[in-house]
Parts: C-alpha cells; structure tokens; sequence
C-alpha cells in the first residue's frame, strides 16, 4: 500500500474553524470568549513562526514526519522502512478488532459511525459536559465502558491497534481542534504549562527539548521540533518493537529527564495533548507512521 500521502496545509482554513467554532455564545461572554480565542490563535502563530524561523529552509507542512522533517540522511532510510511499514499489520488487526461485535450486540461503529471518513483530525476535543479531554484512544474505552465491556489497556496493544487503524482512515485529513468554552481553554493553558514546565532531576522541560534546541543532537538523538508531534501516532518504534500511544511517549520523555511518568490517558497527559494538537492546528493526520 501506498502509506505516504501529501496533501495541502490549510492551518488558516484551521484557525479560522477554531474561531467560527465559537461564534455563538451569550452576550455576556462574548469579551472573554474572543480574548480567549485571540491568545490561543497568537500562541499558534508563535509556536509556527518559532519553527519556521529556526528551520527556514523547510517546508512547515513537512514537519508532520517528526525528526525526519529536519534530517535528509536518516529520512531517506525511513521512506525506504515506511514502503513495508512494520505497522501495517497492526492496523489490519486494529480494523479487525474495530469489526468485533459486542456481548450486546453493538460494536465500535455505533460509537464511530464515521470512522471511515476519517475522524482522528477531530480529536482531541474538549466534552463540555463532563469538562475533560477527550483522546481517541480515551474515545475507544468509553465505548467499551457504555457497551459494558471491560476497557483496554492504554498505550500498547489492541487499543494502540484500532487507534492507528483509525489515523489511517483519516490520514490526509486537517487537524480540526476546537476550543468551545472557558473550562476548555484552563485545559488547554494547564497542557501548555505542562509543555513549558521544567521537570526531573535533569530539570528539562518538553520545550527545551522540541523547541528551544529542536534540531540538535542528544546523544544518539536528534531532537524533532514539537510541532507536527501529534500527527502521526500512534508511532511503531523499533526501539520499543511495538506501537505506541503518544501518551507511551510523553512517559517515555518523563522518564528520559527522570521524572516520575504519569498514568496513560490521565488529565495531565490529556490536557498536554490537547495543547500539542492544538498548535498542529490544521496540519495533516499521517499517521501511524515508524520511528527509530
Ligand atoms: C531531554 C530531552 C527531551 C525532553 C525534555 C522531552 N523529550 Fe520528547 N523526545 C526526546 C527524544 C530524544 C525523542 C526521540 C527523537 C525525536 O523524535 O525527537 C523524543 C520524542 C518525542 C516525541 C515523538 C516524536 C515523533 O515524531 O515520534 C514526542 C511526541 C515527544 N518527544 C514529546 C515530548 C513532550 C510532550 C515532552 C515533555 C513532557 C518531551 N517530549 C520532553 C527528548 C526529549
């Protein structure tokens, strides 16, 4: 299969969704509606701006393909593995599990009946009921739970299996966030204090790391720019001989600066994704895609 796609980026397409989204509110809100909606549009600005400065000669679209945006060499042998992508199989046994009939005889298309139109770019999203982050990979237990089947586990395995059949649907697709009310925005800015927060004994934040020496070498590592991050997962990692999550990920960098990791699909990690997609607002949803 061909599992590299190229499309156009619409991030103004993007932002100005963002802002239609929220046109019709009460009165009242209306100031504090639109200087909400103001700081996060100039943070997305910034955010691309930064990156476009610091990598003038690439492209900004491309950097949906993570380190490999930034470093010809070693892109050059991951198109080569992405021809036989060593996921694949996990996206065969993901839309297969996807197909299982429930014990009521429901199945995962009566939570996502459009699943194969491509749904990933609208996630995450803010529940305004119950106030919360909504992952995809959130999104699939919550559908075992209303059909009273027993969740699954976070970050690898069957669920990392219908999360990347569910990218691959929707690969091509524009990341699509919105941002509906005030309680949505304390989640965003708690996911970009999380970005920006040094944490661990090393004293790192993620945004040393991905944006301020974005492009450097850490140790055998070169460092990918965090914008784009959540594009393409869930990611296949020869060094993990598996898939995983991005939330897999944020434990894996926890770690790395040895912080304590947090629970997988926890608020801390949601809220932060919530952040990460947001300033990949508009980009395109290439994944699952491999990594070293
Ligand atoms: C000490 C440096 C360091 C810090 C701090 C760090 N990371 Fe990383 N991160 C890495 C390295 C190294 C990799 C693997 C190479 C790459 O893709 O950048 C990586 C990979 C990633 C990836 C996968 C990118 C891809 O395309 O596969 C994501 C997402 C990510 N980091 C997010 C974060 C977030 C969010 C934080 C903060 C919680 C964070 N990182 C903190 C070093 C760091």
């Amino acid at each position: 299969m061909n599992l590299i796609k190229t499309n156009k980026f619409h991030w103004l397409a993007g932002i100005a969704t963002l802002l239609l989204s929220v046109s019709v509110h009460s009165q009242n809100n209306e100031n504090k509606q639109s200087s909400f909606q103001e700081n996060v549009k100039e943070d997305i600005q910034e955010f691309r701006d930064f990156y476009s400065k610091k990598f003038s000669n690439i492209d900004i679209n491309e950097f949906k393909d993570g380190v490999y945006a930034i470093d010809a060499k070693s892109r050059e042998q991951w198109l080569e593995i992405e021809e036989f992508a060593p996921y694949e199989i996990s996206v065969e046994e993901g839309e297969e599990a996807f197909g299982e009939t429930f014990a009521n005889g429901k199945s995962y298309i009566d939570c996502f009946p459009k699943v194969e139109d491509g749904i990933r770019q609208n996630y995450p999203y803010f529940n305004t009921e119950t106030n919360q982050v909504i992952t995809v990979e959130l999104a699939i237990n919550q559908c075992r739970k209303t059909n009273n089947e027993k969740p699954l586990a976070f970050g690898n395995g069957t669920l990392a299996d219908i999360s990347a059949y569910i990218s691959f649907a929707s690969r091509g697709q524009l990341l699509d966030i919105k941002l509906p009310n005030e309680k949505a925005y304390d989640a965003y800015m708690a996911g970009k204090k999380f970005f920006y927060s040094k944490r661990g004994q090393l004293n790192f934040a993620c945004a040393d790391c991905h944006l301020q020496i974005a492009g450097s070498m850490l140790r055998a590592d070169l460092l990918s720019p965090a914008l784009g991050h959540p594009t393409a997962m869930p990611v296949y990692r020869s060094n993990w001989g598996e898939l995983g999550t991005l939330h897999t990920r944020y434990a894996e960098c926890n770690k790395n600066v040895r912080a304590q990791p947090l629970e997988l699909q926890g608020e801390d990690y949601r809220n932060l994704e919530y952040f990460q997609t947001m300033m990949s607002q508009g980009m395109e949803v290439n994944g699952p895609s491999s990594r070293k």
